[in-house]
């Protein structure tokens, strides 16, 4: 469904991707893990094409988009389905208006079908009665809820989800880890997951991707990943301050006395 080839990404002197290669199968949920910074969002508005890549290939439902005319890639768009990682609510829109504001923009459809949509994916997502709050009323777990809503209403083909579980209650997390998967299994939904969290990786995953200094270093199953002998990926999946992971030493800060 997707496919990545030597995707180059710089912002000035800052590279964030370095020649990544990446494949996420029809239907497979392809899980980026790394740490903070490393260009996982990157990665994802690039595929969007809300950041243009500075060369390399990406191929969505097999046609090229690095240089897709805007109104083209639009089309693609509407397959794909974002799940910001704060929410990205419209702070002057209630939650009903949030969720359907594509089909409201872009769809000609009647109030009573859109109702229903509304309804239902706020049903999905175990939201009821929330249609008339407004973002400033809702906990940052019920935003990003509000936000997988309205990409459900989408009927997408594709989903990304950015941080889907941070921030939100344990419960909550496995409740939307559940979703996750469940719309791989009932809707054969293609899904790129980025994530910190490793019981939502391990848990949703067809396959894991650990992006570490701009490149892919490690891919495989959960079982595979969880047996990795690579020393950054398994610093990375223990949570370990102390290790290889050269970026990160300012983060192992000293003892109280
Ligand atoms: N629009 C932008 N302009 C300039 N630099 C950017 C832009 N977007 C991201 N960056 C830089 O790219 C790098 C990767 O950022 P990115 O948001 O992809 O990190 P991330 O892996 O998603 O981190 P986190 O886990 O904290 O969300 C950072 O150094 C960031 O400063
Ligand atoms: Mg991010």
């Amino acid at each position: 469904m997707i496919e990545i080839v030597n995707l180059n990404k710089s912002f000035g002197e800052n590279v964030v991707l370095k020649n990544v290669n990446l494949t996420i199968e029809t239907g497979q949920t392809k899980v980026i893990i790394g740490r903070s910074g490393v260009g996982k969002s990157v990665l994802l508005k690039s595929i969007m094409g809300i950041l243009i890549p500075d060369s390399g290939s990406i191929k969505i439902d097999g046609v090229e988009v690095t240089d897709l005319p805007e109104k083209e890639y639009n089309k693609i768009r509407m397959k794909i389905g974002m799940v910001f990682q704060g929410g990205a609510l419209f702070d002057s829109m209630n939650v009903a208006e949030n969720v359907a504001f594509v089909l409201n923009e872009f769809m000609r459809l009647d109030k009573r079908t859109v109702d229903k949509k509304i309804e239902e994916s706020l049903a999905l997502v175990g939201l009821q009665g929330v249609e008339d709050m407004m973002p400033s009323e809702l906990s940052g777990g019920m935003k990003k809820r509000v936000s997988l809503a309205r990409v459900l209403c989408m009927d997408p083909e594709v989903i990304f989800y950015d941080e889907p579980t941070t921030g939100v209650d344990p419960v909550t997390a496995d409740a939307i880890n559940t979703l996750i998967v469940e719309l791989r299994n009932k809707l054969d939904v293609t899904s790129i997951v980025v994530t910190h969290d490793m019981n939502s990786a391990y848990k949703v995953a067809d396959k894991i991707a650990m992006i570490y200094s701009g490149q892919v270093i490690a891919e495989g199953t959960p079982q595979e990943i969880q047996q990795a002998t690579h020393p950054v990926v398994r610093q990375f999946i223990n949570g370990d301050a102390k290790g290889p992971i050269t970026d990160g030493e300012h983060l192992v800060f000293g003892h109280l006395t």
